[in-house]
């Protein structure tokens, strides 16, 4: 997820805006950029990977008296991690930095490039700051030229252009995406698209609204709306870095948890189209010869392919069989080439998957990555990856990751089923709207988040916890497990509940919890016969559910249940919030679990 900064005052700039975009990292980035604007003359820089690189390229520079700056760190969605795609991004003789996607882009690209404009970069933003220029000699009035373009902007944006024409100014929109503009005591301007970049810099901030837009200079900061003067809404900043990055949320983990309905929004972008799905980083030939899918991964990945290879035979109609990487690597396996083999890795560089990853490549077999992470060494090495776009996650214990991973796998699902026509359009129609519907199957209500917390009360002892589910809720119900036993350090298993009668049940009594996932779109009927046996032999049983169950202790009612995926997505959220508050009670450190490591990179 990108970040943004912005100064105009006296200081050294590079160093305010380098500082700033410090405070930005936690949030994940692969490259990152400053422009600095003194007198009419602009300086940029920009570096692929750490910080460390933009200092290194700058260290020569050094800002003197007044002048203004921009500055972004940038998480790959649209184009590679490299220079030229990194931000700021620029025109004849203004500079800009953007966080979102704009989604008419292409539109725009296409009327400029007709106009004789050149593109650097693969970015949508490049568009912004083209656009600008093209406003600003049609109308030679910059705020103008500027409100004319934030005017034909569709999408999500936080925006910070500067331009020689006006170079005592920084403009700035927000639209979906965070931004904030504040003044320290010496009446020095600084933007930040989080608090965390402000603290110990702006003493008063103003958190500005989608659709506000407008221009800041030293004499003052003026917001406009709909065209109309906006009055000022300054709040003093305080606070500390870490909460602020923290957003408010007690834990990385809860805001990640969040956080899903966003970043399944981006999964989506230009990828779900009205009829099809759309992978540019596919091409269709791809698939050619491939009669079985292996996929391959660890933890919270490897539930996630289990899950998705469920719908993947049944909807794609190719066998998909799901394996740990570390069992994987050493039971000699038979890969022959009409396999395509999938490998699904939030970090990109845990050990196991991709030393199985190696072996496939090198036994001659196509290869493709799920990954959140782009230019890791899973993505370097496998011949296509689809990016998960979860954004950064700080929390060990992985939710959206696991979330955009499902989410991809969907996709990618329809997308092969499409090729080889194994549903109808309108069957493929069907899939495309449920997609489109679950970021707000998994908005988190207070109303659920008030539920859970209570009832975690209620499941802080007992000799075990059995997640059960069926189908693709079986994976689900091992996800589920594993987020409890991982935070809570309680024992938790998860178990395809047609399975209890043959072992597990024995360990049935009052103090043995049961977490059932009782979806109303798949074998009901089914999972609630072996939640009766459970119950009568006087399990403890929370049911998650769309229908009401009477013979369990404890109900939480779910809400969508028009489509398996929307029934799946809203379960994971109740049992990921189940195991984030059983955590807290029991005073542990939700984000830094003990014995655990976010990315495990030895075997
Ligand atoms: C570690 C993490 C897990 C994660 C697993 C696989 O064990 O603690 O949360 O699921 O690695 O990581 P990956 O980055 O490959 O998805």
């Amino acid at each position: 997820m990108c970040g943004i900064v912005g100064y105009i005052g006296k200081s050294e700039i590079k160093d305010i805006l380098v500082d700033g975009l410090r405070e930005l990292e936690y949030r994940g980035y692969d490259s990152a950029g400053i422009a600095v604007l003194q007198q009419d003359e602009i300086k940029s820089y920009k570096a692929v990977g750490k910080l460390i690189n933009l200092e290194e390229k700058t260290k020569d520079f050094a800002s003197e008296g007044f002048g203004l700056g921009i500055g972004h760190t940038r998480w790959a969605t649209h184009g590679k991690p490299t220079e030229l795609n990194a931000h700021p991004h620029l025109g004849e003789f203004s500079y800009v930095v953007h966080n979102g996607i704009i989604e008419n882009y292409q539109e725009l690209k296409a009327m400029l490039q007709s106009e004789g404009v050149t593109f650097l970069s693969q970015t949508d933003t490049e568009v912004i700051v083209h656009l600008f220029e093209k406003n600003y000699k049609a109308l030679n009035d910059p705020m103008a030229a500027f409100e004319k373009t934030v005017e034909t902007l569709e999408g999500a944006y936080a925006v910070l252009l500067i331009t020689k024409v006006d170079p005592d100014k920084i403009y700035f929109a927000k639209h979906g995406s965070p931004m904030i503009v504040g003044n320290d005591d010496n009446g020095d301007i600084h933007f930040g698209s989080s608090d965390a970049a402000l603290i110990g810099k702006a003493t008063e901030v103003i958190y500005l609204d989608d659709g506000d837009y407008g221009y800041t200079s030293v004499e003052g900061i003026n917001i406009l709306h709909n065209r109309k003067p906006k009055a000022l809404n300054k709040k003093a900043l305080i606070g500390d870095k870490i909460s602020a990055q923290k957003g408010g949320f007690r834990f990385f983990m809860e805001k990640e948890i969040y956080e899903q309905s966003e970043v399944l929004g981006d999964t989506l972008i230009g990828r779900v189209l009205d009829d099809k799905i759309q992978f540019d980083e596919l091409d269709e030939n791809f698939f050619d010869g491939i009669e079985e899918i292996k996929i391959c991964a660890c933890g919270t990945s490897y539930n996630s392919g289990l899950a998705c290879s469920y719908i993947f035979e049944r909807q794609a109609k190719i066998k998909a069989t799901v394996e740990v990487a570390s069992e994987f690597r050493y039971k000699e396996p038979l890969l022959t080439k009409n396999t395509l083999f999938v490998v699904i890795s939030q970090s990109g560089e845990t050990a196991d998957t991709l030393e199985a990853l190696k072996m496939a490549k090198a036994a001659g077999l196509k290869t493709l990555a799920i990954c959140n992470v782009d230019n890791s060494s899973i993505v370097r090495i496998a011949d296509r990856t689809i990016l998960a776009r979860a954004g950064i996650e700080k929390g060990v214990a992985s939710t959206k990751a696991f979330a955009t991973q499902v989410m991809a796998m969907w996709m990618l699902t329809i997308y092969v089923a499409q090729i080889r026509k194994t549903m109808t359009p309108q069957e493929i129609k069907v899939e495309l709207n449920a997609m489109r519907h679950i970021p707000t199957t998994v908005v988190v209500t207070d109303k659920l988040h008030e539920k859970m917390k209570r009832l975690s009360k209620r499941y802080l002892h007992g000799h075990g916890f059995f997640f059960i589910g069926r189908d693709m809720f079986y994976p689900l119900a091992l996800e589920g497990a594993l987020k409890l036993k991982e935070i809570s350090y309680l024992h938790a298993e998860g178990y395809p509940a047609g399975e209890m009668k043959h072992g597990p049940i024995a360990l049935a009594d009052s103090e043995l919890f049961t977490v059932a996932l009782m979806p109303k779109t798949l074998h009901f009927d089914k999972i609630k016969s072996n939640v009766e046996e459970l119950a009568a032999r006087d399990a403890t049983i929370l049911a998650i559910s769309p229908e009401r169950i009477e013979l369990t202790d404890d109900y939480v009612h779910t809400y969508h249940s028009d489509h398996p995926m929307s029934e799946f997505f809203e379960m994971m959220v109740v049992t990921q919030l189940l195991a984030l508050e059983v955590s807290i009670r029991l005073g542990n450190d939700v984000d830094m679990p003990r014995n655990l490591a976010k990315s495990v990179t030895v075997e």
